[in-house]
């Protein structure tokens, strides 16, 4: 739909989006810009004339309006597990009288450390209940005080169904919090409609911005001038260049602000933004599903001897197909060294993002065949690919 507008190295299939999305052909002019022409000549003033300080709040309702949020109601800093602790903070403070945080054995494990993190430092005797992701709605019950979800599953791309689940929980009194990690650019969420009290994500999949771009954090607007920020640090202050001693939060949004925000990966994030302009969320699904459903077809047909993992229903899908192989490690080193780069998942799980901004049937076509020649020449087997990278 838009290859055009990034950089992929030749040779390269990429389906490894899920993880860390491909540079985008503007970023390399738009830091140049933000490089030379603002840290370079404005220096500090930058500030105020390149428009440095307004930008985790304009940029953040560009990210909002591809996960259905009004304008003012996100804001961008931080990592991602920074903005897990501070929902998850703001959401137990609402229901003081509840102790259990309800999430799945799907979850991403940061947010579950972090989850653990808090609540040992709270010392109010929370506990973290861990269901199976079958089972969330079943757990939904007067005692929870939060729904922490990761809407799409990292390893298998199962997808919550989070209207249903939200309704669900808000019956229960329970305050809700969504990971949209592997959500936002992936699948059409609409967190308006939804009335989940927060959601959080990150901006380096399939938003494109690069390695350690910022998170993003949304509060549903009728609550977010009750939160008492847990992070108070001086940018989410109501009047910071005032330097008061004592914290008084900003209204709204700005207060889920932390610190200086990242200058130099906003250029990269806006430039990934502007090649989201004009593409319909709904349009990407489509092709998204269209793209999945070929990949899974033509694995199955060629490559025997995996399984798939992901649901085959493509509604209970996000955008990522999994197969599960027990040599699945050496498979995905097998396919990188071919320049199929798609990833691993200890024990035995094997990930491909399906991104079909920059993917199309000849890239799935193509990958699928040195698939297949990886397996029935045994090539996974060399001694090469047996061998762990500290990142997989
Ligand atoms: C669902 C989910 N939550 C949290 C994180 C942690 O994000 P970060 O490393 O940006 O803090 C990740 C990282 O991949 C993730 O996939």
């Amino acid at each position: 739909m838009r290859k055009e507008q990034f950089h992929l190295p030749e040779g390269v299939i990429y389906l490894d989006g899920n993880s860390l999305g491909p540079m985008p052909a503007r970023a390399v002019t738009r830091m140049n810009q933000t490089l030379q022409e603002e840290w370079g000549e404005m220096l500090i003033r930058g500030w105020n004339e390149a428009e440095w300080m307004s930008q985790p709040v304009s940029l953040a309702d560009r990210v909002g309006a591809l996960i259905g949020c009004p304008l003012g109601s996100v804001v961008l800093g931080d990592t991602l597990s920074v903005k897990v602790f501070q929902a998850l903070s703001a959401a137990l403070a609402m229901r003081p009288d509840r102790k259990v945080i309800l999430s799945d054995t799907g979850n991403f494990p940061s947010d579950l450390y972090i989850a653990q993190g808090l609540i040992g430092s709270l010392e109010q005797d929370h506990r973290i209940k861990l269901v199976d992701p079958s089972d969330v709605e079943q757990n939904l019950s007067k005692d929870v005080a939060v729904l922490m979800l990761t809407q799409v599953d990292y390893r298998t791309g199962r997808m919550h169904d989070l209207q249903k689940i939200t309704h669900t929980a808000h019956q229960h009194g329970i305050v809700v919090i969504w990971d949209l990690a592997h959500s936002a650019g992936a699948v059409p969420v609409d967190m308006s409609r939804s009335r989940a009290e927060f959601a959080i994500g990150c901006t380096y999949k399939y938003l494109n911005a690069g390695p350690g771009s910022p998170a993003f954090i949304y509060v549903r607007p009728d609550i977010v001038d009750q939160i008492i920020p847990a992070l108070s640090g001086w940018l989410g202050h109501k009047a910071p260049f005032d330097f008061d001693l004592d914290y008084q939060p900003a209204p709204g949004i700005q207060r889920m602000r932390v610190g200086t925000p990242p200058i130099l990966q906003f250029a990269a994030l806006d430039a990934s933004l502007s090649i989201w302009d004009g593409v319909s969320m709904k349009e990407v699904r489509e092709r998204s599903i269209e793209l999945s459903e070929l990949f899974i077809c033509e694995v199955e047909k060629r490559c025997p001897e995996f399984e798939l993992l992901s649901p085959r229903d493509p509604q209970q899908r996000g955008s990522q197909v999994s197969f599960v192989f027990e040599h699945g490690y050496s498979v995905i080193r097998a396919l990188i060294g071919q320049g199929v780069i798609g990833d691993f998942r200890a024990p035995n799980v094997m990930r491909f993002g399906i991104a079909p901004l920059y993917l199309d049937e000849n890239d799935i076509h193509a990958a699928v065949e040195i698939m297949q020649d990886i397996m029935q020449r045994e090539i996974w087997k060399r001694p090469e690919f047996q061998i762990r990278a500290a990142v997989t």
